[in-house]
């Protein structure tokens, strides 16, 4: 695991962003593990700039998303289809068959399942993982007692989860239960990870997905055993880290890091 710290969340998205268009500029095929949540909204907004501005081609790559509510179908505002359709796909050149959601109204959601698992193998699995962190310390839905070796499967939200997700559904009463995610064991199967955190209410459950001990009870800490994961945090999600500054340092000085140094 390595960890990139930021100034502010912006630069943070603006880091994230540059990373996926280098690794789609370098492979235009690029299979892309994509996420929802608050945080990513501004890595989205940058991608559409690059798109827009910079002819960032997502023409040939593939997408799966980690997550989807159980019941929501694609019209309802508070799915994730919705939600990347919103933030991502309508507004760049992606071939919408090539983008992939756990159906969540599937009527056999254990075959569902089974089947984001299959599509994930024929289009080679995933090379880029992009993730967030639940203030549970969750990676897709996997609550915690998830297994490290779990597969995409059924989860039931952790009331943490209902709780950090209840503003956006208009109170927690309408926080849909269950949703399908990626299992730790599928994501840990990506060729690269890269989670985002911002925000000081993420510092101390970064702390202890990065630098505490792994455990089931943080779905997150299973990424150090991921042989290339890059955690980029804001200064304000990084400030319970006991390696601040030797991760500091490694951004600064590391000759991988040069290219993206002079961002903003
Ligand atoms: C949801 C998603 C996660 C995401 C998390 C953080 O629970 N399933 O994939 O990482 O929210 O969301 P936010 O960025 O809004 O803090």
């Amino acid at each position: 695991m390595e960890v990139i710290i930021r100034p502010t969340d912006h630069a943070a998205a603006e880091l994230i962003a540059q990373i996926i268009a280098t690794e789609l500029r370098a492979n235009p095929h690029l299979v892309l593990g994509l996420a929802t949540g608050r945080t990513m909204e501004s890595v989205y907004r940058v991608l559409v700039r690059m798109h827009r501005k910079e002819d960032l081609d997502f023409s040939l790559c593939s997408t799966f998303n980690l997550d989807e509510y159980v019941g929501l179908g694609p019209g309802d505002p508070h799915s994730f289809r919705h939600y990347m359709n919103e933030h991502l796909f309508r507004h760049v050149n992606i071939d919408r068959r090539n983008t992939h959601l756990p159906d969540g109204r599937a009527p056999d959601l254990d075959a569902e399942c089974r089947n984001y698992e299959a599509a994930i193998a024929r289009f080679g699995g995933i090379d880029l993982q992009l993730l967030g962190i639940g203030q549970a310390g969750h990676i897709g839905f996997n609550e915690p007692l998830s297994a490290l070796r779990s597969r995409t499967r059924v989860k039931s939200l952790a009331p943490l989860t209902l709780e950090q997700n209840a503003a956006t559904f208009g109170g927690e009463a309408n926080v849909p239960r269950r949703a399908i995610t990626m299992g730790v064991g599928t994501i840990l199967e990506c060729r690269r990870g890269l989670l985002l955190a911002t925000g000081a209410e993420k510092a101390e459950i970064v702390a202890k997905a990065v630098e505490g001990p792994i455990t089931s009870m943080i779905s997150a800490t299973a990424l150090q055993l991921h042989g290339r994961c890059t955690v980029v945090v804001d200064e304000a999600a990084a400030s319970r880290l006991e390696g601040f500054e030797y991760y500091r340092r490694i951004f600064a000085t590391e000759p991988e890091w040069e290219q993206f140094r002079n961002l903003q």
